[in-house]
C-alpha cells in the first residue's frame, strides 16, 4: 500500500461528487483495445466502481477500418453502459480518421461511430451536432465546460489537435466565436468552473492554439482536464512524456494529462479519479490499471484573491487526512509522554 491509496480511501469518504476521468483508447488492432479496456474496467470494478460520471477524453476508436471503428464502438458501449452512469465525450483527432478517409477517397459521407453512438445514447452527452465545438453541464457547484474537434457536416472543414485540419477557407469560427465562449463561462451562475477537452491550454502538452485563443480563462476556472499527450509515450510529447501537471500559461490554473487507457504507446493504462469535496475543492488521485494501484495524487489550492499563488502547490487539502481516523488507544502515564 502506499500513501496514494490511504489518502484515496480517505478522501473518498469526503467526496460529495466523484468522476472517472479518461481518454486514448484508441487501438487501430480491435484486440489490443479490448486487452487494455478489460483490464482497466476490472480494476475499476475492484475499486467498487464509484463514479457518479464518467468523462471521455476523446479518442476513443482509430483508423479508417469502418468495420474495426463499429466493433471498437460496440465494445466500449457495452462496457460503459454497463456502469450504469452518465458519460460526457469530447471528441479528439482520431474520431474523425475516417472522415479524412472518406474526404480523400473522394467519398461525400462520412461517419464517427463512437461520438454518434454516444449522441443517441440515452444519459450520455457530446455536442448535439458535429459542427459545434462546446458544450456544458452541471456537477454540483461545478459547471463543467467540454470542447470538442469539430467537422463540417459536408466534411469540408474539420478542426482537430487544436487547430484547423483541413478546409482553412470555409472555417466559419472566428476569435468572436471564442470571446463569447468567454463570455459564457464569465456569466455562468456557478462559482466554479471546470474545463475538459481532448488537448490542452497553452502551457500543456502537445497543440494548443485553439484553446488558447478563450484566454484569459475566468479565474473561477479550477482546473483544465485533456488527454492526446499519452504519458510514457517517446514518439509524439518528446521531452515532456512523463508530464502530467502543468499550468495554464499565464494564468494560476492548472491543468492535468489522463492520457492514455492503454499501455502500448503509453507506459501504462492510465486514469484520473476526480474527486469533489464538501468545500468544493478537488482531489486528483492517478490510477495506474495496470499495477492496480494509486501512483499519484494532486490536491489543487483554489484561486483566491486574498491569497493568490496556487502555481506550483501540489496539495492543498482543506479537510484533514487523519480526521476520523481511529486512534490508537492510549497508552497511558509515562509512555512516550514528555516531561
Ligand atoms: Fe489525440
Amino acid at each position: 500500500m502506499t500513501v496514494f491509496d490511504e489518502l484515496y480511501e480517505l478522501g473518498k469518504k469526503r467526496a460529495k461528487h466523484t468522476v472517472w476521468v479518461f481518454s486514448d483508447l484508441q487501438q487501430a488492432k480491435f484486440e489490443n483495445a479490448k486487452r487494455c479496456l478489460d483490464l482497466c474496467m476490472e480494476d475499476y470494478l475492484e475499486l467498487g466502481a464509484p463514479a457518479e460520471m464518467l468523462w471521455y477524453l476523446g479518442d476513443s476508436t482509430e483508423s479508417a477500418n469502418y468495420g474495426e471503428l463499429l466493433r471498437m464502438t460496440k465494445l466500449q458501449e457495452d462496457a460503459f453502459g454497463r456502469l450504469g452512469v452518465p458519460l460526457m465525450y469530447a471528441s479528439g483527432n482520431h474520431d474523425y480518421d475516417y472522415a479524412d478517409f472518406c474526404r480523400r477517397q473522394g467519398i461525400a459521407e462520412f461517419s464517427m461511430p463512437f461520438y454518434e453512438m454516444v449522441q443517441d445514447h440515452p444519459g450520455w452527452l457530446t455536442t448535439k451536432d458535429c459542427e459545434e465545438t462546446w458544450f456544458k453541464f452541471e456537477l454540483g457547484n461545478y459547471m463543467v465546460y467540454f470542447f470538442c474537434d469539430h467537422i463540417a457536416h459536408d466534411n469540408s472543414w474539420c478542426s482537430t489537435h487544436n487547430r484547423i485540419r483541413w478546409g482553412r477557407e470555409q472555417y466559419p469560427y472566428g476569435q468572436e466565436h471564442w470571446d463569447g465562449i468567454r463570455a459564457d463561462m464569465e456569466a455562468c451562475e456557478k462559482p466554479h468552473i471546470i474545463t475538459a477537452a481532448h488537448c490542452a491550454f497553452p502551457g500543456g502538452n502537445r497543440d494548443t492554439e485553439f484553446l488558447g485563443k478563450i484566454q484569459p480563462l475566468p479565474l473561477r476556472v479550477r482546473l483544465h482536464l485533456y488527454g492526446h499527450s499519452h504519458i510514457g509515450e517517446y514518439n509524439c510529447p518528446k521531452e515532456r512524456i512523463f508530464s502530467e501537471i502543468q499550468w495554464v500559461d499565464w494564468q494560476d490554473i492548472p491543468q492535468v494529462d489522463v492520457a492514455s487507457f492503454e499501455n502500448i504507446r503509453g507506459s501504462f493504462c492510465h486514469s484520473v479519479m476526480l474527486q469533489i469535496y464538501e468545500d468544493d475543492t478537488l482531489g486528483l488521485f492517478f490510477r495506474n490499471h495496470d499495477k492496480k494501484e494509486w501512483c499519484s495524487a494532486f490536491f489543487p489550492k483554489p484561486y483566491s484573491v486574498e491569497e493568490p499563488g496556487n502555481y506550483g502547490r501540489r496539495a492543498y487539502l482543506s479537510w484533514a487526512p487523519w480526521d476520523g481516523v481511529e486512534k490508537p488507544e492510549d497508552p497511558g502515564e509515562g509512555y512516550g509522554a514528555r516531561a
